[in-house]
């Protein structure tokens, strides 16, 4: 395998993009996963820079929203801010349909949202994974299917073509 010069030594892997929302703050987020299906908990990792880091760890609960393509103009624009020098959600000019119990933003244009609950967080590197809870899946009435993935360097792709794998015949 040939390496080249001046590429980044992380491979460009797309990542669905969430919006967290911790309060009223919102920070694009694409590394994350779930770790149990029952109860079902999900990780993410934050940057202990990030304003969205201090505010998880005061509040212990956020919210992730998972965004649809159109939106990935907003999602990065709101990459380039913290949230204690800046009003994000005003600069994103998304609608919000409230907040869930704990005070955190439900975004009306989310595809679905996770209420999340954290459990655990510990330091591996630059970044903290944060463990939670989801206490309340939210889907919104009528979804366009089609979630932002972010590959980095300002690029984003949606999820395209379905295959459907066949059956494993043993
Ligand atoms: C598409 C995208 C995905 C990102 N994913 C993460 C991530 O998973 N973890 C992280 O710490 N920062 C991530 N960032 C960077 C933060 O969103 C950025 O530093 C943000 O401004 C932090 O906001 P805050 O300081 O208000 O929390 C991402 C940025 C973009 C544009």
């Amino acid at each position: 395998m040939t390496k080249q010069m001046n590429q980044s030594p992380i491979p460009a892997q797309p990542r669905v993009v969430a919006l967290l929302a911790c309060g009223h703050n919102l920070m694009p987020l694409s590394w994350h996963m779930p770790v149990s299906k029952q109860p079902f908990r999900y990780a993410f990792a934050i940057r202990e820079e990030n304003y969205s880091h201090a505010l998880l760890r005061q509040s212990g609960s956020c919210t992730l929203n998972f965004m649809g393509i159109e939106h990935y103009e907003t999602i990065d624009r709101l990459g380039r801010f913290h949230g204690d020098a800046y009003d994000k959600l005003a600069i994103s000019e998304l609608a919000q349909r409230g907040t869930d119990e704990e005070g955190n933003l439900l975004l009306d244009a989310a595809e679905f949202i996770y209420e999340c609950r954290l459990i655990e967080q510990n330091c591996w590197g630059d970044h903290s994974i944060f463990v939670c809870n989801v206490a309340r899946i939210r889907l919104h009435e009528n979804p366009t299917g089609r979630l932002a993935l972010f590959s980095g360097k300002g690029r984003y792709m949606s999820t395209g073509e379905v295959y459907q794998a066949q059956k494993a015949l043993l």
